[in-house]
């Protein structure tokens, strides 16, 4: 299988869009490097991937915030090391989405936009720039696979400071992906729609969800059928792509 014994590394890995792009990959024999700053969702993501995997030696996993470099660079090089290979793909899944009521820009403090650009947009960063370091990739080159979103392509009311991460994810994706091609690392994003993970379940309980826009499919997206998208990307299948932002949305934007 294409994917086989290839390393990938997977931020967000505990929840929601992560875990399941974790599940197809533990399921077709990758060597995973898990993150996520949820330790005990980690915790309990890195038994039932374990249990997915061929072998438990299969699957390494890391509680870290993407926020912090040292524990971000610290994690790349400790799973180079772990795994005593190059990284081969990775896919940047972790995000944060405020749980408060919708709010227009005059109503937002420094700290909740800093707090959302600090993980979305920031964060990223240090991922990509960890990951980009001389001798980190396999020499023959790899992918990378943001998470951005639809609201890294249009504006949506009340939500200016998520669309703006997410606007910064996607340009962080297209300059990127211009560095690192003639090292043969592919940088793309998908950009999906409301998808049924804990994001989008909290904040419907927390009664800050925005209405659902009509999308052409007429339902939310499930976290396998981003995760589909993230695999083909990371996947040999996708080698002439990049730069690109999918989108995954049911027609959201059609
Ligand atoms: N669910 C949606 O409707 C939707 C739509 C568009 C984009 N997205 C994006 O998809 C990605 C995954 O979201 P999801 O819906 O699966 O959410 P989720 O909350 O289920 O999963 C996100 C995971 O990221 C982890 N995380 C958050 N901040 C972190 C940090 N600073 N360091 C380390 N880990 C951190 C969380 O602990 C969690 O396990 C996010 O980037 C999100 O913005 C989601």
């Amino acid at each position: 299988m294409f994917l086989a014994n290839k390393l990938i590394t997977i931020t967000g890995a505990a929840s929601g869009i992560g875990l399941s792009t974790a599940r197809i990959l533990a399921r077709r024999g990758a060597l995973l490097s898990l993150a996520d700053y949820d330790k005990d969702r980690l915790s309990k993501a890195h038994s039932e991937l374990t249990g997915l995997s061929s072998s438990s030696a299969n699957i390494l996993s890391t509680s870290l915030d993407i926020q912090s470099s040292p524990a971000v660079n610290n994690w790349i090089a400790r799973t180079s090391k772990h795994f005593g290979k190059g990284i081969d793909g990775c896919a940047n899944v972790a995000g944060f989405h405020p749980l408060w009521t919708p709010k227009n820009v005059q109503d937002i403090s420094d700290e909740e936009f800093e707090q959302v650009m600090s993980i979305n947009a920031f964060g990223l960063f240090k991922c990509l720039r960890a990951q980009l370091q001389p001798g980190v990739f396999n020499e023959k080159g790899g992918s990378i696979v943001n998470v951005g979103s639809v609201s890294g392509l249009i504006g949506f009311l009340g939500d200016s400071a998520y669309v703006a991460s997410k606007h910064a994810a996607h340009g962080l994706t297209k300059s990127v992906s211009k560095e690192a091609g003639s090292r043969g690392i592919r940088v793309n994003a998908v950009a999906p729609g409301q998808t049924n993970t804990p994001m989008v379940q909290a904040m419907a309980a927390n009664k800050g969800v925005l209405p659902t826009p009509p999308v052409s499919l007429g339902r939310e997206g499930q976290p396998d059928e981003i995760a589909e998208a993230i695999v083909w990307l990371l996947s040999d299948k996708s080698a002439y792509v990049t730069g690109s932002i999918y989108r995954v949305d049911g027609g959201m934007l059609e």
